[in-house]
């Protein structure tokens, strides 16, 4: 019996099929941010878990980190988020650093959950922030480009919505009906349970918390208020913004947005599809900031998202949205290798074919041309070469288009620039 070792539990391998779906969100991903002027950077995929203990929160980093002691004993973890590095990075260089700092950035993450659809242990997020001011209007601005790239993709506004809080507003809202300072971290965690427990479980919880029943029926009414956001004059700036870039079909304010993490001090907003049966919150941001005063910089503010790529690719998928072809062979031209002793002679015209700048396969074996014509076709190749005595002998290839079932007897000097115009004119 044959027994192929397993991959690790919560990973995915990558085929070239679903490679090439990861390059084409990625190219996405860089064509968007750069059209907002957003600078690409990276961090190291290694950090102290230190790091995340300044504000990340504990169930990130007590239940979800996969952390290691390294020989010399520091506690390592690997990142299963970017924020932190990203006020690490912005406070060792504060002063040289022209603001506002626009950077986005594309890795892989680490988090040590129960594997279920949408939520693996090892992940891809975009991250995307702007450093260095406090404005509704940059926020809006990265709200803008979280929609801006479900534009791209094809994702229209009946397809993913975004929904916008913001932590000051529901600050003084828990205030008014009697959360203490001390509770208000406990009580953001149980909002952000809301939609993810059944209610009676929700509620239970709420009440093991401290909440009065009053409390919890005031919270209920809060959390239903769909008007809220007009009592904040950042929200409504923040409304404004969208609506002025023409993206208001996208957002919606929703009082159950707050986020698990602890470093958010303002505008919170998630993504969310309403068709489809993925739950899980496409991308999800905002402000935050302390943050690099916590990591040990000066103060200074932020915001920013980070999307993943699980549950936007089960989305595209599952709404028919993933271009076709991608993954396949890039190459479209084939040669092939008439017998052993002009091995050579097909290696050279390969290699003259890809000088002009085309992409090419060299058959890698003397075999039967039917074979290699048959592989032509598997890979879809367009235009298949053959060079045997007969043409050597006059310095010419035989030049076959598949598309248009033609063929060629054309000098060997002047095939790259034969193939160009067929490939031009088709
Ligand atoms: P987060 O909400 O923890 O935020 O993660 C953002 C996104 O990463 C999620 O919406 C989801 O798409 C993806 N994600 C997270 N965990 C998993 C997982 N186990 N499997 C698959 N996808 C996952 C943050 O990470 C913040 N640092 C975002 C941020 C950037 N805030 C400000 N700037």
């Amino acid at each position: 019996m044959r027994k192929v070792i397993q991959p690790v539990k919560g990973t995915r391998d990558f085929y070239p099929e679903e490679m090439g779906i990861r390059t084409w969100i990625y190219q996405t991903i860089r064509n968007v941010s750069e059209s907002f002027g957003y600078q690409e950077w990276e961090a190291p995929l290694l950090e102290t878990l230190d790091l995340y203990a300044a504000k990340s929160g504990e169930e990130l980093v007590q239940e979800q980190s996969f952390v290691f002691l390294d020989r010399g004993g520091d506690k390592i973890a690997l990142r299963p988020e970017l924020t932190p590095s990203l006020a690490r990075l912005v406070a060792q260089r504060q002063a040289q650093l022209s603001v506002p700092v626009r950077w986005w950035s594309f890795g892989p993450f680490w988090r040590y959950e129960r594997p279920q659809k949408g939520r693996t242990r090892e992940f891809f997020q975009w991250n995307i922030d702007m450093l260095g001011v406090n404005t509704p209007e940059a926020d809006a601005e990265l709200i803008a480009v979280a929609a801006t790239f479900f534009q791209k993709v094809g994702l229209t506004p009946d397809k993913v919505t975004i929904l916008i809080n913001d932590r000051r507003l529901m600050d003084s809202e828990l205030s008014a009906i009697g959360i203490l300072a001390e509770k208000k971290n406990d009580v953001f965690n149980l909002i952000d349970r809301r939609n993810k427990l059944q209610y009676a479980e929700w509620q239970t919880y709420a009440l093991s918390l401290g909440l009065s029943e009053t409390q919890v029926s005031g919270l209920n009414e809060i959390l239903d208020n769909s008007e809220l956001w007009r009592k904040s004059t950042e929200l409504s700036r923040v409304f404004n913004a969208l609506s002025a870039m023409g993206l208001s079909d996208y957002v919606q304010y929703d009082a159950k947005i707050i986020r698990g993490l602890l470093y958010y001090t303002g505008t919170v907003f998630e993504a969310f599809s309403p068709t489809g049966d993925i739950r899980r919150a496409i991308c999800g941001g905002g402000r935050y900031d302390n943050l690099l005063a916590d990591v040990g910089g000066d103060p200074m503010p932020g915001v920013g998202f980070a999307m993943g790529d699980v549950v936007i690719t089960l989305l595209l998928q599952s709404l028919d949205l993933i271009p076709t072809g991608l993954g396949k062979v890039p190459a479209k031209i084939l040669v092939t290798v008439f017998d052993q002793e002009s091995f050579p002679a097909s290696l050279e015209i390969a290699k003259e074919l890809r000088q002009n700048g085309l992409d090419v396969i060299c058959y890698p074996e003397a075999t039967k041309l039917g074979k290699q014509f048959k592989f032509g076709d598997r890979i879809s190749a367009r235009i298949v070469i053959v060079s045997g005595p007969d043409e050597m002998k006059i310095g010419s290839v035989t030049i076959k288009d598949l598309e248009a079932g033609t063929q060629q007897v054309i000098l060997r000097s002047e095939a790259a620039k034969y193939i160009k115009d067929l490939l031009i004119g088709s």
